[in-house]
């Protein structure tokens, strides 16, 4: 097999790339990345006006063309939608990336079912629903990857009143696994992220009070990574850039841990 030279395993330029929960946080950072590296990105997000100026901020910053498609991850017809819009769009989908989630907490004594089945319907149904509609496509390619953000706590729980939670993500990471199975024949990698505390608006939220953690819950928290910071997003966009390129070639069916060392201590 030919080696690539270095800078040509992480130019993107020609492909295409759908990233969903594309308008903030994490999301966003991995979009930024894959714009710089050329290629041709549609975020995606149920956040229509951040969405589109983000979208439009993207463009004027690199000149290239980056498409905006208002999409619910848990909704099968918006998802259907998203890839046949990127397809019409750019003509491929070859790097599909369910960053999609959400991370409200409640005890699980008085945790509403509606409560436990809207978690694990954009959580899991969402990522469930991102790779197969991706998959056809490259199906019939012949190629893709696929990367979908999980969490550390799909491994190990992070902190009580995340329970819905963690049982998505965990779902996550084993459907990673079984999917990468049924992918590989294909030439199609199947691969997951476990951030550890990322800096993003979401978390934000989580620490301006109700509905979720505690100043105190923060601090502990914060307290708990033996790198003592939380990440940036573009430390995750970094990884994500990293599994999308030749550079992981022979990888499937993997999870990267990138938390600061929280999984360790
Ligand atoms: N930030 C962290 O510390 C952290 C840690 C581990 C894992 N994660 C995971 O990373 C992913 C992104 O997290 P983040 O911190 O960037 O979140 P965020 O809240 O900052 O951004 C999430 C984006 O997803 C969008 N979104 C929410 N529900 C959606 C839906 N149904 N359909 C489409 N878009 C939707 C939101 O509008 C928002 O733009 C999530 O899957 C989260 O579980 C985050």
């Amino acid at each position: 097999m030919s080696q690539k030279k270095i800078a040509d395993l992480f130019n993107f330029t020609g492909k295409t790339v759908v990233v969903t929960g594309g308008a903030n946080g994490i999301g966003y950072g991995i979009a930024r990345r894959f714009v710089e590296a050329g290629a041709n990105v549609v975020i995606s997000d149920i956040n229509e006006g951040v969405g589109i100026a983000k979208t439009e901020a993207l463009e004027s910053e690199f000149g290239t063309k980056t498409l905006f498609v208002k999409t619910d991850v848990s909704s099968e017809e918006d998802v259907k939608a998203l890839v046949e819009k990127t397809r019409e769009t750019f003509g491929s989908l070859d790097v599909m990336i369910n960053n999609a989630g959400i991370f409200p907490t409640s005890p699980v004594l008085t945790m509403e079912v509606g409560f436990w089945d809207k978690v694990q319907a954009v959580n899991g149904r969402g990522v469930f629903l991102g790779c197969r509609e991706a998959a056809k496509v490259m199906v019939e390619q012949g190629s893709g990857a696929i990367i979908n953000i999980a969490s550390i706590d799909a491994l190990h729980p992070s902190m009580v009143g995340l329970a819905a939670y963690d049982n998505s993500k965990h779902g996550v990471w084993g459907f990673t696994k079984n999917l990468a199975l049924e992918l590989a024949p294909h030439k199609i990698r199947v691969n997951a992220i476990a951030p550890g505390g990322v800096a993003t608006e979401g978390v934000a939220a989580m620490s301006s009070g109700a509905p979720s953690m505690t100043d105190e819950q923060m601090k502990a928290f914060l307290s708990a990574i033996p790198m003592g910071r939380y990440a940036e997003p573009d430390e995750m966009a970094t990884v994500a850039l990293f599994l999308a390129s030749d550079a992981a070639n022979y990888m499937t069916g993997s999870i990267v841990v990138a938390d600061g060392g929280s999984l360790i201590a």
